[in-house]
């Protein structure tokens, strides 16, 4: 195909603002994110009308500076690309909103796009060779899921977590230990100065569904641990719970998912995801992917955690599918992944 494509891609699902300007899927022109963590932290989490208000003062500078940095004027796209679910749905109003505004004042395109569908097309972004079909591991602050990726567009899930997110999870720990938010990159350093064997928590299993998650046991059972020192007025070695915590999600998620991509028969297999940033998971995808002989693919950092051009990447292999949505598409909070 000659023909060049340019999607303006929107995202505003959480505490991100962002936009990007992506050409042919996968090269990324510009990738501007406004990240409101400062303003959150003071609560320890995301506060939805905090993040929603900010979203409104960001979201066209966030935009025009995406343009700007792609020396691209509007005219050019060829298609704006939106999340509209899943996420908060006040924040992701206002990405709706603002993607609709400009395709019906231009004419452009609309495309809405899935949040988690974003974060597994990220992995095509940097790894040109990729192509389904391959097994992702979808691991952020909201969603845990374990995806068989059967072509662009096409998903089925065979696990997910049955209480709380991984994301969750190091979040929650992190505020036990006193790390504040958010805990996933704090728990990532602390863990490297602990022993990930000096605490036992433990790696939990789901009765008859051997791809699903639980993490809120290990959640409790962190705390259990941290209550039982202070009652027997113990210090807390705080990198120790760290590293041990950690190794105890990353255990998990490795046999779980490698297992699966096995059964299933695939030979490739990709991390997506904030978690997915996670240096210690990163190594111990890579070692156990090597042993399994599995081909381990994963975007950079950036592209792990909430940003544009992954939907600006999703959206790409739906223009090329013909799909667009219309100007009546409205947020879903709770969307499904394979639902339009
Ligand atoms: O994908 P994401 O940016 O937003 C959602 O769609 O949820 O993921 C955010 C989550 C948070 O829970 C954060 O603590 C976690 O990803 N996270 C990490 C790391 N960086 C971000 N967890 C573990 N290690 C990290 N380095
Ligand atoms: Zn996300």
């Amino acid at each position: 195909m000659n023909e060049e494509i340019r999607i303006l891609a929107i995202e505003s699902s959480c505490d991100e603002t962002a936009a990007a300007v992506v050409l042919n899927g996968r090269e990324v022109l510009s990738n501007i994110i406004f990240s409101q963590i400062e303003l959150h932290k003071l609560y320890g989490g995301v506060v939805p009308e905090i993040a929603s208000r900010k979203h409104i003062e960001k979201i066209n500078q966030v935009i025009e500076e995406a343009l700007a940095a792609a020396h691209m004027p509007l005219q050019e796209m060829d298609a704006v690309a939106v999340t509209y679910g899943p996420g908060l749905v006040g924040p992701l109003l206002v990405g709706v909103s603002a993607a609709k505004a400009i395709c019906f004042a231009t004419g452009i395109p609309l495309i809405g796009v899935h949040h988690i569908e974003g974060h597994i097309n990220a992995n095509y972004i940097e790894n040109r060779d990729l192509e389904p079909p391959f097994v992702a591991l979808v691991v952020s602050g909201g969603h845990t899921h374990l995806v068989l990726v059967k072509d662009y567009g096409i998903y089925e899930i065979i696990g997910r977590t049955r209480d709380d997110a991984a994301g969750e999870a190091f979040d929650k720990v992190a505020r036990a230990i006193g790390l504040g938010y958010p805990g996933g990159p704090k728990i990532d350093r602390l863990s490297k100065e602990g022993n990930p064997e000096a605490i036992h928590f433990p790696r939990a299993r789901v009765a008859e569904a051997a791809y699903d998650f639980s993490f809120s046991g290990l959640k409790s059972s962190v705390l259990n641990y941290i209550n039982g020192c202070e009652r027997k007025g113990e210090p807390v070695n705080r990198a120790d719970v760290a590293a041990s915590f950690q190794k105890a999600v990353i255990d998990v998620l490795v046999e779980h998912a490698l297992d699966a991509v096995e059964a299933y028969g695939f030979d490739r297999f990709a991390i997506a995801g904030g978690v997915a940033s996670n240096s210690s998971l990163r190594s111990a995808f890579d070692s156990a992917c090597r042993e399994r002989n599995i081909t381990f693919y994963h975007p950079s950092p950036v592209y792990c955690t909430d940003n544009a051009a992954m939907i600006g990447t999703a959206a790409y292999y739906e223009y090329l599918q013909g799909k667009r949505s219309g100007l009546d598409l409205n947020a879903v909070p709770n969307l499904k992944l394979g639902e339009r």
